[in-house]
């Protein structure tokens, strides 16, 4: 490996994921991939914490890695693998877990939703979430984690414990710093844009899939829930749904937002509406023609999937020996 920096970040291959998850996170995963020695999982483990059909969850995570490619994220520069394929991971957050107390847990936003949502299946591992995340992150010797806003307090996390691992025994971990993009950190739903755009959404209308085909992209921009003026601008606090609208806009046309805002000035919003699905879709379309040719070549894609993990898998073996090592668990001489 160079001297460039290590990053990491990884997305759940649950349900499909959404224009959300790729402005807040994938598309910023192809752009930092010169920058950094990338690293990017499918954090399947985690996946486990609500209830998956085992099938489904199985083919979301060969999807997950064609949409990868598919999006941009080249296997030739950047190591890409399946969560549960590395076994440190799950490792090291017992290790972890003996320095992380339910105080820190139980105070999660997305703990506190998520046992909402799910509230006939509240598991200690629904709690343990961040744990697993940071072991994920801290394995790496990982600099920078690119994410969308939502997952902030999960790095916060992650740097409380390296920290305290490191202040408890010795410098192990490097400390990681989020990269949080400046517009699209938090992609609001189409039908109540003071929500986050979720792929678990009962709505089918309140997010656009990755998958979705350029008809139901455009009918969804059309039914986007906006307000009752009729101006066009940017202020996320009194206008969210048009602010939303122009980030996403601006994010798929290649735009900035203050162009975008001059684009649309004098024009309605049904117009605007649908300006930007077109955009959205004229984006989506190669990737998904990508994707659905990647599919079909199942051994590939399976290749990529091992190389990815013995890759990772050297590495993280490497921390994990430390840590034990540094904890007192013995080692016999091999
Ligand atoms: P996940 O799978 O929920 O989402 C993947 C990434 O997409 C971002 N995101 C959004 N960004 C903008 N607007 C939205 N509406 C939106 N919805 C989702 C998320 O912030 C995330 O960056 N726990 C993580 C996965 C994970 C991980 C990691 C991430 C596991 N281990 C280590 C970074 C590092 C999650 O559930 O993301």
């Amino acid at each position: 490996m160079s001297d460039k920096k290590t990053l990491f970040s990884a997305v759940q291959p649950s349900g499909i994921p959404t224009i959300g998850n790729y402005v807040g996170a994938i598309s910023n995963f192809v752009k930092l991939q010169d920058e950094y020695n990338c690293i990017y999982s499918i954090a399947d483990l985690h996946c486990l914490t609500v209830r998956q059909d085992p099938a489904s969850l199985r083919k979301a995570t060969q999807e997950l890695l064609a949409l990868y490619i598919a999006c941009g994220v080249d296997p030739e520069k950047s190591i890409m693998f399946v969560q549960s394929h590395v076994p440190a991971h799950a490792e090291l957050t017992w290790v972890l877990n003996t320095m992380t107390y339910p105080g820190e847990l139980n105070r999660m936003t997305q703990y506190k939703d998520k046992s909402r949502s799910h509230a006939d299946n509240v598991n200690i591992g629904l709690m343990d979430y961040p744990v697993l995340m940071a072991s994920d992150i801290l394995l790496y010797n990982t600099a920078v984690v690119p994410i969308g806003a939502d997952q902030k307090q999960h790095i916060e996390l992650t740097r409380d414990l390296a920290i305290r691992f490191n202040s408890r025994y010795s410098d192990t971990f490097v400390v990681p710093e989020p990269i949080i993009p400046k517009y699209g950190a938090r992609i609001m739903s189409l039908a109540d844009p003071t929500k986050k755009m979720s792929k678990s959404d009962e709505n089918v209308n309140a997010f656009v899939s990755m998958y979705d085909d350029t008809d139901t992209i455009i009918r969804k921009f059309k039914r986007a829930v906006t307000d009752s003026d009729t101006k066009i601008y940017f202020d996320p606090e009194n206008k969210a749904g048009i602010s939303n609208l122009l980030t996403i806009y601006s994010v798929f046309s290649g735009v900035s937002i203050e162009d975008a805002v001059k684009e649309f000035d004098g024009k309605g919003y049904g117009d605007f509406k649908i300006k930007v699905g077109e955009a959205v879709a004229e984006g989506l379309k190669p990737i998904s023609d990508k994707r659905l040719a990647l599919l079909k070549d199942k051994a590939y894609l399976d290749g990529i999937m091992v190389k990815g993990a013995e890759s990772a898998f050297r590495i993280a073996r490497k921390t994990l020996s430390k840590v034990y090592r540094k904890v007192g668990l013995y080692s016999p001489e091999r």
